[in-house]
């Protein structure tokens, strides 16, 4: 466990996305992956939050998650020119086959995927996230859904066991391997 567990692609690419379930560490690794790449860093959670001048919970409450996942939508397509930057994404934000197709067209995709269990620990009972609240068998459910879309990533790296600098320093080595960066 802990490994890079699969590698599909070795299409070119000029950014990178994190993708994956809430509380695998899309931001956390983003920003260190970004920095020892010298590139530049966007989170798309708070890049909406920024343009919408609120946080991603009031969107939920006031607008409801329609809204939020046009902004979402809206953001990805603006995204398509952008060069050298990691992408943190929303965990939900692939789930629109549009969002995936747009980004996929310049960003490697990178998956990272931990178990449920592991993810309830890290992201706790004081979640700001709003779909990470609720009974246990509707956030199962929804993570279980995901996990079809997460699957058709690049490149997954299993974080169960990894602190976010052993998932960075997977990333690069996998990259560097083949060649990719
Ligand atoms: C969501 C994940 C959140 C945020 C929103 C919805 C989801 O981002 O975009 O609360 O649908 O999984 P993180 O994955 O960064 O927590």
């Amino acid at each position: 466990m802990g490994e890079v567990i699969e590698f599909k692609s070795k299409r070119s690419f000029r950014n990178i996305a994190l993708i994956g379930f809430m509380g695998t560490g899309k931001s956390t690794v983003g920003k260190k992956l970004a920095r020892l790449l010298n590139w530049e860093f966007l989170d798309t959670d708070l890049e909406i939050e920024r343009l919408c001048e609120m946080s991603v919970t009031e969107i939920f409450q006031k607008f409801g998650e329609k809204r939020f996942r046009s902004e979402e939508t809206l953001l990805v397509k603006r995204l398509s020119d952008y060069n050298q930057f990691v992408i943190a994404t929303g965990g939900g934000l692939m789930v629109d086959p549009e969002n995936w197709r747009n980004l996929e067209k310049n960003a490697l995709i990178i998956c990272l995927y931990a178990p449920l269990d592991k993810l309830s620990e890290r992201v706790g009972e004081s979640s700001q996230r709003p779909l990470f609240k609720g009974k246990r068998e509707d956030i199962e459910a929804l993570w279980q859904g995901r996990q079809a879309v997460y699957a058709k990533a690049d490149v997954t790296v299993d974080t169960t066991f990894k602190d976010a600098d052993e998932v960075v320093d997977a990333i690069l080595a996998e990259l560097n391997i083949r060649k990719l960066i």
